[in-house]
């Protein structure tokens, strides 16, 4: 069991002005943030951080509405990062996700769902990897 996860807050939560809300919820819940970043993806960044779903229906659409304006990758740890984070966004449908989630409280469809969580340690790594260098999560993690 590994200890970080890689949270990215969507263009829909930085457009919303919901940064402050969801990074409190996020210290609340117990998870310290290593990095954090706000960065505007490409086409070729977002590509290749969903490329595993790049043959589902709604590929473009990912892309179009991840690309779209600026998003914040956060590194965090916590003991059992990638499932207590999880739990702390609720599912990937608002519809379907759990009073008090911040996707409950904040999402309004399936892809404007506000933030995005690694679903395995495998990919959390892979994830981090994607935004930070071992330099930036050393540097910052110095406390
Ligand atoms: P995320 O956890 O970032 O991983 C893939 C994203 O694709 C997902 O959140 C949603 O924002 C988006 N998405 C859009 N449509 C669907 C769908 N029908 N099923 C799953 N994910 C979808």
């Amino acid at each position: 069991m590994s200890n970080r996860t890689l949270a990215i807050l969507k263009p829909d939560c930085v457009e919303k002005n919901l940064i402050g809300q969801v990074v409190q919820k996020i210290n609340e819940a117990g998870f310290k943030i290593l990095a954090m970043k706000m960065t505007k993806l490409t086409n070729d960044s977002a590509g290749g951080f969903y490329e595993v779903h790049k043959e589902r229906p709604f590929f473009n659409d990912l892309m179009a509405y991840m690309t779209s304006g600026p998003c914040v990758p956060i590194a965090l740890e916590k003991e059992n990062a990638v499932a207590d984070f999880r739990k702390l966004i609720g599912a990937t449908n608002p519809e379907n996700a759990e009073e008090g989630t911040i996707r409950k409280l904040y999402a309004e469809s399936i892809e404007r769902n506000i933030v995005h969580g690694s679903d395995s340690d495998e990919n959390a790594a892979i994830e981090i990897s994607h935004f930070f260098s071992r330099k930036e999560l050393l540097e910052n993690n110095g406390f």
